[in-house]
């Protein structure tokens, strides 16, 4: 396996390197081991106190048994069926929706969804199509894939789902630092390309059920603060650090998109959401000393949120209209909207992320 001290990319399924890659992240040893450490004390604080906060507070129900049938509608999802996400394409498929899951390998997806099944959920339909999002170019194939396909005639919800904290400074072949481009550009971009065909469906839907754009942010986005001399890039690499401002990002971008929605007048809502502390296979991707590895783990598993708790916090405002008819656009914890990053309040500094984004994903403004 690695040794500590190596810093190295780690190349699983894509073995050419890319050009503009980099083996060593930016900045010297120590820079980055004090930035390492503080990001790391800055995150343990906050999901400790998540942690804490869920032994009170639980997470808000939905109880999908009772819920109207979605049999018409269809969800766009990214990721797997693993993680939270295992559970959130459970409850889409209890409530009979179609969904199309942008994932990197299908038989491992499929896997996923056997298990769903052998659980005895009958109801719902299932698209694969390719997606990784470390690729601009794969965003917008699976773009197209989506809107040409029967299923994606229509979109009622695109849940932005998948993301990662890379333990490893890598470089993607579009040239940004992965976190950044895997949690937020390349969502952005999608969100931007299926943006017409969920307009079009809120549309065709009139009045009533609104149509949906959920993003999985993160409470750990309080200490993202956003510095533009190092968004795409690092100065000195923190992967904690750039989680968090990929998760501030999303969050800006929901407020964004939820005041034009209102400005066109479309029957649409976007909100970011944080699902809770909850052991999933992302800590094991965070470092050696971020995760604290098993230990941390391990209480997670006893007093974090259960990955069903975290699909419900995830899909609880969309399938709670009144919820998103007062706080369209906001920040979710726990079903409660709450006051995210000040940065997130800031005009300018939204509408800068926004031209920013489009410049590096080139869509002409
Ligand atoms: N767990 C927590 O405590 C926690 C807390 C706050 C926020 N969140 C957020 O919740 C979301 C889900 O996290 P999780 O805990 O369920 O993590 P997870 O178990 O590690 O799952 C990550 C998902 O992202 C997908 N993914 C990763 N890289 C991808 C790429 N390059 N292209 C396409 N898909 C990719 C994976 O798909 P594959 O199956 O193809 O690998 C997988 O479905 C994330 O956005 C995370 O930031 C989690
Ligand atoms: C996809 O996942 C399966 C396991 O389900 C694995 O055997 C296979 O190697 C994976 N393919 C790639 C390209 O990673
Ligand atoms: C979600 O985040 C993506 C970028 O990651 C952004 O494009 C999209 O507008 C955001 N939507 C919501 C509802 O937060």
């Amino acid at each position: 396996m690695m040794t500590t001290s190596s810093y190295t990319v780690t190349q699983p399924e894509k073995a050419s390197k890319t050009p503009g890659s980099s083996d060593s992240p930016p900045g010297n040893w120590f820079r980055r081991y004090f930035k390492r450490l503080w990001f790391f004390i800055c995150g343990a604080y906050i999901c400790t106190l998540d942690m804490i906060e869920n032994l009170f507070i639980k997470a808000p129900k939905i109880e999908i048994e009772k819920m109207e049938k979605r049999s018409e509608q269809v969800v766009v999802m990214t990721g797997g069926p693993r993680g939270i996400g295992f559970d959130i394409v459970k409850k889409l498929l209890q409530l009979d929706y179609t969904v199309i899951l942008g994932v990197r390998n299908e038989s491992a997806s499929q896997k996923g969804i056997d298990k769903i099944r052998d659980l005895g959920v009958t109801t719902g339909r299932i698209k694969f199509l390719y997606l990784d999002l470390k690729s601009l170019e794969s965003v917008r194939e699976f773009a197209k894939e989506v809107l040409a396909s029967k299923e994606g005639s229509r979109i009622d919800m695109l849940l932005n789902n998948a993301g990662i904290v890379n333990e490893y400074y890598e470089i993607t072949e579009d040239n940004f630092e992965s976190t950044f481009q895997v949690n937020y550009l390349s969502h952005f971009l999608l969100t931007n390309l299926l943006l017409p065909r969920i307009k079009e469906t809120a549309a065709k839907k009139g009045g009533g059920d609104p149509c949906h754009i959920v993003n999985t942010s993160s409470s750990t986005q309080r200490f993202g603060t956003i510095d533009f001399d190092e968004l795409e890039t690092s100065k000195v690499y923190s992967q904690l650090k750039c989680y968090y401002v990929s998760k501030l990002c999303q969050i800006i971008h929901a407020k964004m998109l939820e005041k034009k929605f209102q400005e066109e007048k479309m029957n649409i809502h976007a909100y970011a959401v944080h699902p809770g502390v909850i052991a999933t296979d992302l800590w094991e991707d965070m470092g050696r000393f971020e995760c604290m590895s098993r230990p941390y783990n391990t209480v997670m598993k006893w007093i974090g949120r259960t990955s069903d708790e975290g699909a419900n916090t995830v899909l609880h405002a969309a399938l709670t209209p009144e919820v998103l008819e007062k706080w369209g656009g906001k920040y979710f914890e726990t079903g409660k909207v709450v006051r995210p990053h000040n940065q997130a309040n800031q005009p300018e500094l939204r509408k800068k992320l926004w031209d920013r984004s489009l410049e590096l994903t080139a869509i002409p403004v």
